[in-house]
This record gives structure tokens, C-alpha cells and sequence, in this order.
């Protein structure tokens, strides 16, 4: 049987495959639907600082083999999730990382300290500096390298556990913020974080989505994930979380031999709660029916015609 297990800094994970920010809430909501305890993790929503109900309606819109959504980080905020959520992880039975979004850079690093503070058995935290769909921060981030090294920089000097930097495609060089994420001390990067897209309703000539343009997630997206993940591979140093658009096993394999360790699972799970574990399972097949030792010997294997 393939050896599923990756490593990420000093965690080893059980398997590849994560959940995506945004998809599966603060992970203790979604137990009755799957077995949360066989994913490699839980990649929780944005926290940020103070609780946000976010954009207001229409919030989400199917598109053409995706989806459009601007929620505009509705979160419970820090001191909420701290007293209500965090307790559940002791015996969600599995590892959790906490993605966190602010609006400046204290705010960041207020919510990291007021999680570090207490004991908790969360594993690493994900950073949201790419988020399409609030006026100030996020994204503001995101787009600028010397931000990026900066925010990175200011979370390494708070914490030991895993800081991985999301990036976003809606930039002209990902490659320089990837560098600049990895000079700032992340262990990791994630990409991708949505496109951003628009859907026009021809009938009514009504914009389907509150603030205009959305995050554009789902299958749609996949190829301009793999390029991505392959460039930023190519790039830095620290391993890479691939996303954007997966829904079977071989989907992830894809993401795999482009560069990444493991992957994220994110709009599949709106249609199949379980769509995680049926990756997982599809990850096996494939390992086995081509005699594959470690899952992790995909990692960046692509054979392209060049290089
Ligand atoms: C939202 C945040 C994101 O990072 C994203 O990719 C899409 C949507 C949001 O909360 O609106």
C-alpha cells in the first residue's frame, strides 16, 4: 500500500489531502457528513480580530464548472473562536490549522498572540493575504512583496508552528511574493486562492454577486492552479499546498506532479461533504495500480518537454 504521509516543516500529516479555507467552516460543524479524523487536515475559515458578518447578499453564484463567491470573511472573530471552537480540537482527530485575515498588520499579529497564549493543539496557521473580497487588507497584502515579507516576518518572530503564506493568483508575479513569503521565514505557501470573476444574469442585466466581482473557485480554475503551483515550485525552496478546482484523486496526482506536497479541497466539498476521504481513496487506488512507495515521490515529477 502507498505511503501516504507528507511533511510540512516538522508535522508529519497522515495524508495530502486538506481542506480549503472558506469550504468547511471551523471544522467541528461537519462531522455528522464525514469522517473529518481521515484528513490529512483541517484548514479552517478566516479569523480575523473582531467578529465580521460580511458582504452583504448575494453572496454566492454557480458559474460554469465553478463557482463566484465574495463573503467578505464572516467570521465569529478571535475571542469567539478561542472560547467556542479550539476546545472541540481535541478530539476532532486530526491536525488543524487556523487560517487567520486582518485588515493591518497589527491585526494579524494580535489574533496569532491571543491563540498563542493559550494551550491549544493547533498545528499551524494559514495567512490569508489574498482574500478578493474586503476594501482594506487581504488582498493589499497579497499583491506586494515587501508586505508580504514583512507580514510573514512579524508571525515567524510569535510563533513556532507552521505559518504557511495563501497566495494569490490576481497578481503579475507570484513568484517574487512566494520568494518574498519564504524570505520572511514561512514553512510553506498555499496556492492558489481564487480568481476573481463576475457573473452577469443576461435576462435581468443584474450582476449576480452583491460586490460585483467574486472569488471564482471550482474546477474552471485547475489549470491556472497547476501552472501556478509548478512556477512557485520552481521558485522557492519550502514545500508548496496546491489548490484550485480539485475533485478527484487524479486531480490531486495532478497538483503532486506539478510541484506540490499536498493539496487542499475546497469547492468539491459543497457537492460531496465526503469529497476529502473519496480523494483519499482515489490517492490509494492510483498509488497502488502503479506500484507507488511514497505518495510524496510525485511531488514536482512532471515531465514537461522543456527542462
Ligand atoms: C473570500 C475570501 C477569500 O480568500 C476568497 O478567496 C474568496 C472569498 C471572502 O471571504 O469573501
Amino acid at each position: 500500500m502507498t505511503d501516504l504521509r507528507i511533511k510540512i516543516g516538522d508535522i508529519t500529516f497522515s495524508n495530502p489531502v486538506f481542506t480549503a479555507s472558506g469550504t468547511f467552516g471551523y471544522g467541528t460543524e461537519v462531522s455528522d457528513l464525514t469522517d473529518v479524523s481521515k484528513l490529512g487536515a483541517i484548514v479552517t475559515k478566516s479569523v480575523t480580530l473582531f467578529p465580521r458578518e460580511g458582504n452583504p447578499p448575494p453572496r454566492v453564484v454557480e458559474t460554469p464548472a465553478g463557482m463566484i463567491n465574495s463573503i467578505g470573511l464572516a467570521n465569529v472573530g478571535v475571542e469567539r473562536y478561542i472560547r467556542e471552537m479550539i476546545p472541540l480540537y481535541d478530539n476532532i482527530g486530526t491536525k488543524v490549522i487556523m487560517n487567520i485575515a486582518g485588515t493591518t498588520l497589527e491585526e494579524y499579529c494580535d489574533v496569532l498572540e491571543k491563540v498563542e497564549v493559550i494551550s491549544s493543539n493547533i498545528c499551524g496557521y494559514e495567512i490569508n493575504i489574498s482574500c478578493p473580497n474586503v476594501k482594506k487588507g487581504g488582498m493589499q497584502f497579497g499583491v506586494d512583496s515587501s508586505m508580504t515579507e514583512a507580514l510573514t516576518a512579524e508571525m515567524r518572530k510569535r510563533t513556532e508552528r507552521l505559518i504557511i503564506m495563501k497566495l494569490s493568483p490576481n497578481v503579475t508575479d507570484i513568484t517574487s511574493i512566494a520568494k518574498a513569503a519564504e524570505n520572511g521565514g514561512a514553512d510553506a505557501v498555499s496556492a492558489i486562492n481564487t480568481v476573481v470573476g463576475m457573473s452577469i444574469d443576461s435576462e435581468t442585466g443584474k450582476s449576480q454577486i452583491y460586490t460585483t466581482y467574486g472569488g471564482l473557485s471550482g474546477p474552471a480554475i485547475k489549470p491556472i492552479g497547476l501552472a501556478t503551483v509548478h512556477k512557485v515550485y520552481q521558485s522557492v525552496n519550502i514545500p508548496v499546498i496546491g489548490l484550485g478546482g480539485i475533485t478527484t484523486g487524479l486531480d490531486a496526482v495532478e497538483y503532486l506532479l506539478a510541484g506540490a506536497v499536498a493539496v487542499q479541497v475546497g469547492t468539491a466539498t459543497f457537492r460531496h461533504a465526503d469529497a476529502g476521504e473519496q480523494i483519499i481513496n482515489e490517492l490509494h487506488q492510483f498509488g497502488d495500480s502503479k506500484s507507488i512507495e511514497k505518495i510524496s515521490s510525485l511531488t514536482g515529477a512532471v515531465k514537461t518537454y522543456t527542462k
